[in-house]
């Protein structure tokens, strides 16, 4: 369906709402009020209306049945992250139709996790996989093809097959980022019915190009807000492709600021209301790597050692 399609969308308002980023009736439908009628220069209570009928288009917003939300539950897999430790801190591993966000300072380990993760989703659900593919926006232009030729041959992978299975596109910056949730949502309509599904999608790092745009007091409910329509329409992509959400956030260790809690990331708290589990990570000796679970509604928190090896990620 196409946004002219909606009443009360004329070509005009249609073209300033794609450059706005909204290029789907979908993107209509989760925005509020005030964010469509400035993206569009329409009035407030015109936006309403147009994102009414565009909730009733897509059937999203309203009410599902109890039945309905736990059949869907029901087929929520678990992914290994390579470190039985760490997968047990997460309950068996990062699951489907959730955001697992993994913040901490550079260098902790929140690429290598994610290149893990991306070759770890191929293999068959007796291993810890998805039997799937991956999607990797990549903001930081970190993706090395050769650290996933070296982790696929340590599962026993064939190298050439494993980076063929995965599809990464590169984000120059946060408007671009956020347009390529919804070019992985076409792709993985397109790998739908395929041998290797989309059931991965990663977002590294999920908050850096936001953070350099959106500078200086005033910008920040506005930065928050769009962070906030990213991540559920992230979220959104994992319930429809039964998928897991991988996202990295990276966060300063103050040690400035002696009293302050390290694992509160300063200016992150919109990610913490999306993100559905937490792993804040520190580096400790060489190779170890410290991972705490941090506001989880359902787990345990906790801390286990991992460690980053030229395999890749595993126990320490
Ligand atoms: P930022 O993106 O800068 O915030 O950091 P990050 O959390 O993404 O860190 P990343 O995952 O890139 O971790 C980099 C660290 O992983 C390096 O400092 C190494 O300690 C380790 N590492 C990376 N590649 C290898 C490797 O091939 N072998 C081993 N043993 N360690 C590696
Ligand atoms: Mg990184």
């Amino acid at each position: 369906m196409e946004l002219e399609e909606l009443p009360g969308v004329g070509s005009a308002t249609a073209e300033k709402l794609r450059e706005a980023g909204y290029h789907s009736v979908e993107a209509v439908a989760v925005a509020t009020p005030a964010e469509l009628a400035a993206a569009a220069e329409i009035g407030e209570a015109v936006a309403a209306k147009i994102i009414s009928a565009a909730r009733e288009a897509v059937d999203i917003g309203g009410f599902e049945t109890g039945e309905k939300i736990l059949e869907r539950r029901k087929s929520i897999r678990k992914l290994t992250t390579g470190s039985k430790a760490l997968d047990s801190l997460l309950g068996g591993g990062i699951e489907t139709q959730a955001i697992t966000e993994f913040y901490g300072e550079f260098g902790s380990g929140k690429t290598q996790i994610a290149h893990q993760l991306a070759v770890n989703v191929q293999l068959p659900e007796e291993q810890g996989g998805l039997n799937g593919s991956a999607i990797i926006i990549d903001t930081e232009n970190t993706f090395r093809p050769e650290r996933i030729a070296e982790m696929a041959t340590a599962v026993g992978l064939e190298p050439e097959e494993a980076l063929r299975n995965i599809h990464v596109a590169r984000a120059y910056n946060s408007n671009h980022q956020m347009l390529l949730v919804e070019k992985a949502t076409e792709l993985a309509e397109e790998l739908k019915d395929t041998e290797k599904p989309v059931r991965l999608l990663i977002i590294d790092s999920a908050t850096a190009h936001f953070r350099t745009e959106y500078v200086g007091r005033g910008t920040l409910a506005d930065r928050q807000q769009k962070i906030n329509k990213h991540l559920h329409d992230a979220l959104r992509f994992g319930d429809l492709f039964n998928a897991a959400v991988m996202i990295t956030n990276q966060v300063q260790a103050r040690p400035d600021v002696f009293f302050a809690d390290p694992t509160k990331p300063v200016g992150g708290h919109i990610v913490a209301h999306t993100a559905t589990f937490r792993v804040y990570l520190r580096k400790s000796k060489g190779e170890k790597r410290i991972a705490r679970l941090v506001d989880s509604p359902y787990l345990p928190e906790g801390e286990v050692v991992f460690a980053v090896v030229r395999e890749g990620i595993r126990d320490a």
